[in-house]
């Protein structure tokens, strides 16, 4: 739903105080004002701050007289008061009781009162009384809209395609930042051409940098760069266009992410980036570590921002790593932070499960045990695919990728073979790690390395597989349990979960 309708439908059922986040101030007050005429009547707009007051001067730099005013007004008049920057004074005890006596009269009357502020920031108290609506930044048709306003004043030169990369590219951005945007590229060029693509991408990732819990992530990674995990590239080259105009035309629902639990080091991380590459999205990052902590209310507040973020940034992949880490033990041991990361959590499951925009989540984890129950539940992903120890041909093909990084031209000259027999119980970054050793063997005596001295490395290594036996074998029981699927169909015949699904590797 828009903003607009949003705002109208809360002023309708009378919810007393409605908190705006924003920093786009004008754009804010333009479409509340907007939202006044739509009332029939059209509902009063009084706007106060405190350098100002109400219009006339009432409450000037009193913004407990400010209350007052909107508690005296008269109570079958629709009327609407925003009040600006008014977050810095709820920390005062007067006021704060004030603005819970007055929510409780509000919701009684046809006034509502809006505030509106840069940042969120509600003591938990309040927290009750206050609705927050957040302002989303502007959709297509509004920027759109705001390209065919400057294009009446400068020069341009943009194809009808240009034009439609140039409207995405500022996707996600508040309606201040293109107007400035827009403003640099004119002023650098002299018109309005392609190049201003680059410059609101540009904007973007530095809007992204700042919100320090969305990082841009380089989608470097191939699919080309990951060994085995036959099942799984499958399913995500299967879904390569599944996000085109011509998918949805076709009545394909936008996937709506993958799990990758397994074994450290099997590929989880490399699988989640390689899907960005694979279908050509941008690829998010997001730190769960930095979501939490800071003050009373604002993981929540970085969460709804996170969220927003990504949705302005759709088509994206959002890369949520380790989620374990992030949410582990929510609802036992987590105590002490008054069950910030349980509502968190909770936003970010619901979110995953409502959303409509195609914002694909990539997450891995390492252990299921941690991971609260609902995560698991159908609908939040499409899938959860288990990643095990590769087999002897999957370590045959991780060694034909990393020699092949490294040695494009002499990989016909290593045993790949005997190095997949020989690396029994290695993951694919034990493989990685035995190839560098080799190199440093060899390189130190100022010669080509051999297979020998990989399987030197090899043999100098004890693979976690040994160390963690235990974990692995309790991973790999749960994966037998049947709520997960397997992401190599040698894995699926051979292995523990092989016993469960038979020789076809495709469960369901
Ligand atoms: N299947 C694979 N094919 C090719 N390389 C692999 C594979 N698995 C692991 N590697 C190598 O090991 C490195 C580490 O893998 P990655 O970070 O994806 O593991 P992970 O499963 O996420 O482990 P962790 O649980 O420790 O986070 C990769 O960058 C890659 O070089
Ligand atoms: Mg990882």
């Amino acid at each position: 739903m828009v903003f607009e309708q949003e705002l109208d439908l809360l002023i309708r059922s009378s919810y007393p105080i409605i908190y705006v986040p924003t920093p786009e101030e004008e754009r804010a007050e333009q479409l509340i004002a907007d939202v006044a005429d739509y009332g029939s009547p059209p509902r009063e707009l009084h706007i106060w701050d405190f350098v100002n007051g109400f219009a006339g001067g009432v409450g000037r730099g009193n913004p407990f007289q400010a209350l007052e005013e909107i508690e005296k007004a008269r109570e079958d008049v629709p009327a609407i008061f925003v009040m600006r920057d008014f977050h810095r004074f709820l920390d005062d005890v007067q006021i704060a009781r004030k603005v819970r006596n007055l929510a409780r009269h509000l919701s009684s009357t046809r006034k509502t009162m809006i505030i509106l502020a840069p940042s969120f920031r509600v003591p938990p108290d309040l927290a009750e009384e206050i609705t927050v609506l957040d302002l989303n930044p502007p959709t297509y048709d509004e920027i759109d809209a705001e390209l065919d306003a400057v294009l009446e004043r400068v020069p341009v030169r943009l194809s009808h395609g240009g034009r439609d990369a140039l409207v995405k590219a500022c996707q996600g951005l508040m309606m201040s930042r293109i107007r400035l945007g827009l403003a640099r590229a004119v002023a650098s060029y002299g018109r309005l051409d392609e190049r201003a693509i680059p410059l609101m991408l540009e904007e973007k990732k530095q809007r992204i940098r700042r919100t320090e819990v969305l990082e841009f992530w380089p989608a470097t990674e191939t699919v080309d760069d990951i060994g085995g995990l036959d099942i799984l590239k499958l399913w995500l080259e299967q879904r390569a266009a599944a996000f085109t105009a011509e998918a949805r035309d076709y009545g394909l629902p936008y996937p709506k992410g993958i799990l990758l639990v397994g074994i450290q080091g099997t590929g989880k991380s490399l699988s989640a980036k390689a899907t960005a590459s694979l279908w050509q999205l941008p690829l998010l990052r997001l730190d769960v570590g930095r979501l939490m902590g800071g003050l009373v209310g604002e993981s929540e507040a970085k969460t709804r921002e996170m969220i927003r973020i990504a949705e302005a940034m759709a088509p994206c992949v959002l890369f949520i790593d380790e989620l374990d880490k992030g949410f582990a033990g929510l609802g036992s041991s987590f105590v002490g932070d008054s069950g910030t990361s349980a509502r968190v959590f909770a936003t970010i499951l619901t979110w995953m499960e409502e959303k409509q925009s195609p914002v694909f989540i990539a997450a891995t984890a390492n252990s299921v045990e941690a991971l609260p129950p609902e995560v698991l539940r159908k609908g939040r992903f499409d899938e959860i695919f288990f990643i095990d120890l590769p087999s002897e041909r999957e370590r045959r093909e991780i060694f034909e990728v990393h020699l092949g990084k490294v040695r494009p031209n002499r990989l016909r000259e290593f045993d790949v073979d005997q190095l997949a027999f020989q690396s029994e119980g290695f993951n694919g970054a034990e493989i990685e790690q035995a190839i560098f050793e080799a190199m440093h063997f060899a390189f130190n005596e100022r010669r080509e390395f051999t297979t020998e001295d990989i399987l030197r490395a090899m043999s100098a290594i004890v693979p976690l597989s040994k160390t963690a036996q235990e974990r692995i074998v309790r991973l790999q029981e749960w994966a037998q349990s049947g709520r997960c699927r397997p992401a190599s169909s040698d894995a699926a015949q051979s292995g523990l979960i092989g016993q469960l699904f038979g020789d076809a590797g495709l469960p369901r």
